[in-house]
């Protein structure tokens, strides 16, 4: 399996991610390889809590470190492990936003286990790679200050996956759940 490596999401698309989500004290974020942080740091600061999973024990640290000088520290839970080993069925609060920037390969990967774990309504965002054979309920492409093209794309859990779609089926929770999560969400696509 390829480890992905420690690149940074830009400061332009986690602007956007807060706007556009609308992120705020409702949320609870998990940023699965979650670097040094900043994606869930900044949410942090908008009254998020941050669930980050970083297999590399430096990066922890710098996250740790940065949560306390930023005065996040208690709203910010860090495991220090591989997601693919960890059982999200039992992360309490439940995370609202699921937030991914790593290869194609590891989002397929993950696919099964991001639809099975997560709660029907939780939206999954990813950075650059679109999770294959998912449909995107919004796509925006961005610049960076490199100038580079950055896709953000948004998915949501029981909707975005055609073979697992919950959308047809009879389970009221599940598409309550749905409904919550997205239809009380004041999303802000620009
Ligand atoms: C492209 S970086 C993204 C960092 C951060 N999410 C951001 O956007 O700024 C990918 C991160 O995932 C971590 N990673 C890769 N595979 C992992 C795994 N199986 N479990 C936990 N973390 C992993 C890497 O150490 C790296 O920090």
């Amino acid at each position: 399996m390829s480890v992905v490596p420690w690149v940074p999401t830009p400061s332009i698309v986690i602007d956007y991610l807060l706007h556009a989500l609308g992120v705020g004290e409702n949320d609870v974020v998990a940023d699965l390889g979650c670097g040094d942080g900043r994606v869930l740091l900044e949410f942090c600061k908008y009254g998020a809590l941050g669930i980050c999973v970083e297999l590399n024990r430096t990066l922890c640290n710098i996250v740790e470190i940065a949560a306390k000088t930023m005065n996040v520290r208690d709203r910010i839970k860090i495991y220090c492990t591989d997601f693919f080993t960890m059982d999200f069925r039992r992360v309490v609060p439940r995370p609202t936003i699921v937030y991914l920037f790593l290869y194609p390969s590891t989002l397929e990967q993950l696919s099964h286990k991001l639809e099975t774990e997560f709660d029907p309504g939780t939206i999954v965002v990813t950075l650059d790679f679109a999770v294959r054979g998912w449909s995107p309920f919004f796509v925006k492409s961005l610049v960076d200050e490199n100038d580079h093209d950055r896709l953000v794309w948004f998915y949501a859990i029981g909707i975005s996956n055609p073979s697992a779609r919950k959308i047809e089926c009879v389970n009221q929770d599940e598409l309550n759940s749905i409904e919550r999560n997205l239809c009380s969400r004041k999303f802000s696509f620009y």
